[in-house]
């Protein structure tokens, strides 16, 4: 299939990695522009973009993208992608494309309503800043939405990207997109809370504990990847030591009390992974909920 001629609006992270990757793959990014346009005195993100790209123009405005560009990737922040979709005139069978992941395609309604052939396509990968986001695009799933005619097109730019998709039907994208943040944000917080404890004992400073806890972290993932679930799970719900658990909740009630809630709440969703490695006996479980539940019910009788 013909490779369209590609512009964004928007270029930070998310639309300069996909624009410097697309370009590297074959794929021509003719115009680019973003909020702040262009300036002589310090250069806006559009026109890094543009300087990173073979023979792309900066665009005064989002209309000049839409008129030089077939294929319009809008990668602005979410809340922004109606607007443009609104204020730009469309052509027919022009295609607009957003990549958010928990809006669908109808915040391009009004791009659809001028005959614009709408899609979304996003990179299910955390994307911090530009230099990583290039990095971790290769092996990355893309969630596609669309008509046949642009879906086509948008899992070539998965494939070129070194990438997997996945088509996602109307109404899929908020769960989708809730258990994107599940294990990529939510990974952040944890690692937070588990460092914070750190404060507890022993001379370590926040980033100290960061650097002996990652190998855990990356050895944790590598089993998941590796062996797979419920098999990589260890520890002492997995052995079924209640004792240990017993002291972990005490020390957090007199040191952490806030953390002995989400404690719980984990714990009682680990056990099913814990029964289904095989390890532990239904009687055990028992007695693990029973442990996590009992604290949880005199905690909250206390409230
Ligand atoms: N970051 C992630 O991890 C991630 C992952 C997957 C998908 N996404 C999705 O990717 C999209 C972009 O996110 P991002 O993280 O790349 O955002 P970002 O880094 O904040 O970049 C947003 C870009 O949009 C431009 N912009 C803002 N308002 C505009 C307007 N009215 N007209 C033209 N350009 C405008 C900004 O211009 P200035 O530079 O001039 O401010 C900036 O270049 C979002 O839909 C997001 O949900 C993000």
């Amino acid at each position: 299939m013909k490779k369209p001629e590609l512009g964004f609006i928007g270029a930070g992270t998310v639309g300069t990695a996909l624009a410097v990757k697309l370009s590297e793959k074959g794929y021509k990014v003719v115009a680019v522009s973003s909020r702040r346009g262009s300036s002589q005195t310090t250069p806006t993100s559009a026109q890094k973009l543009a300087a990173a790209l073979p023979n792309c123009q900066v665009a005064s405005n989002n209309q000049d993208v839409a008129n030089s560009a077939e294929f319009v990737f809008i990668t602005t922040p979410d809340d922004v992608i109606p607007q443009v979709a609104a204020e730009v005139k469309w052509h027919s069978g022009q295609s607009v494309v957003h990549c958010s992941g928990a809006d669908s395609l109808d915040i391009l309604n009004l791009a659809k309503e001028s005959q614009a052939v709408v899609g979304a396509f996003h990179p299910l990968q955390t994307f911090a800043n530009v230099t990583y986001a290039i990095k971790n695009i290769p092996g990355s799933t893309f969630a596609l939405e669309g008509e046949s005619s642009i879906l086509e097109t948008l899992k070539e730019m998965a494939e070129a990207l070194e990438g997997h998709w996945i088509v996602l039907h109307p109404g899929d994208k908020v769960l989708y997109h809730a258990s994107a943040v599940i294990i990529s944000n939510y990974l952040v917080t944890l690692m937070k809370l588990a460092t914070d404890l750190w404060k507890e004992f022993g001379n370590t400073t926040a980033e100290e504990a960061t650097q002996a806890l990652l190998p855990l972290l990356k050895g944790t993932i590598s089993n998941i990847d590796n062996i797979g679930l419920p098999n990589c799970l260890t520890g002492p719900i997995a052995r079924g030591d209640l004792g240990t658990i017993k002291k972990h909740i005490q020390a957090l009630e007199e040191k952490s009390p806030t953390l002995v809630s989400i404690y719980r709440e984990l714990g009682l969703r680990t056990i099913p992974l814990a029964l289904s490695k095989g390890k532990i006996s239904e009687e055990d479980a028992e007695e693990l909920k029973n442990l996590f539940l009992g604290e949880r019910d005199e905690n909250d009788v206390k409230r």
